[in-house]
């Protein structure tokens, strides 16, 4: 069956921050790409042009959003990356790599800041589109914080928050994973980059047969 015909698949991956999401996100498209599939690797905030523009407001830190507009905001920009740039690819027979989506506004702005979780599961459901897999990288607060540190760089908002929002981050993520393990995969991310990888494929492999 030629590409364009063939079903996509749509796989996201969360995690709190430094947990890994990016470097594997990479990792996973090169791999996916190598076996032969047609990949995109998207990430949010972000991901389409209005996506983009909703981007800079949430994070540029110009304005200290209230939590239900933080929220709200990303729902938007949500919206315009599955409409204009998920939903299409999918229809085209991509798998979809995308670092972070729907749970981390639930885990973030629900677990971390204290809005109101069923309004963000009702909003989820608005948006309408379901990952076929999501990778939920868990690594303990300690290694989160090493490696940021390691990473360099000025500390982004959510980093510079603290180490209780951390633990509760990690335990919304790992939540959230319980409460839908048939959707959700734990990926021990402690472990080295190679070794979160395989798990990564091992998983793919487990879950989303071609
Ligand atoms: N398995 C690993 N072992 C050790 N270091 C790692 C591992 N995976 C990633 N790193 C390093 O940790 C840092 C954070 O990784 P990365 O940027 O991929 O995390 P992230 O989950 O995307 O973070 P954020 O939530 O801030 O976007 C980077 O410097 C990266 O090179
Ligand atoms: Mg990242």
């Amino acid at each position: 069956m030629p590409a364009a015909t063939a079903p996509g698949r749509f796989i996201t991956l969360e995690g709190g921050e430094g947990a890994g999401k990016s470097t594997q996100a990479i990792r996973l498209a090169t791999a996916l790409a190598a076996a032969g599939r047609p990949v995109l690797r998207t990430r949010e905030p972000g991901g389409a042009p209005g996506a983009e523009l909703l981007r800079g407001l949430l994070l540029d830190g110009a304005h200290t959003w209230s939590p239900p507009a933080e929220t709200l905001l990303h729902f938007a920009a949500r919206a315009e990356h599955v409409a204009r740039t998920i939903r299409p690819a999918l229809e085209a027979g991509m798998w979809v790599v995308c670092d972070r989506f729907a749970d981390s506004t639930m885990v973030y702005q629900g677990w971390g800041q204290g809005a109101d979780r069923a309004a963000i599961a009702t909003l989820t459901g608005l948006v309408g589109l379901r990952p076929d897999l999501t990778l939920v990288l868990d690594v303990g607060v300690p290694t989160s914080l090493a490696r940021l540190r390691h990473r360099g760089g000025a500390a982004d908002r959510y980093e510079s928050l603290g180490e209780g929002f951390f633990a509760r981050v990690r335990e919304g993520f790992l939540a959230v994973a319980a409460a839908e393990p048939a959707r959700c995969a734990v990926i021990d991310a402690e472990a080295d980059e190679d070794s979160v990888a395989a798990a990564i494929l091992a998983a793919i492999a487990a879950r989303l047969p071609a």
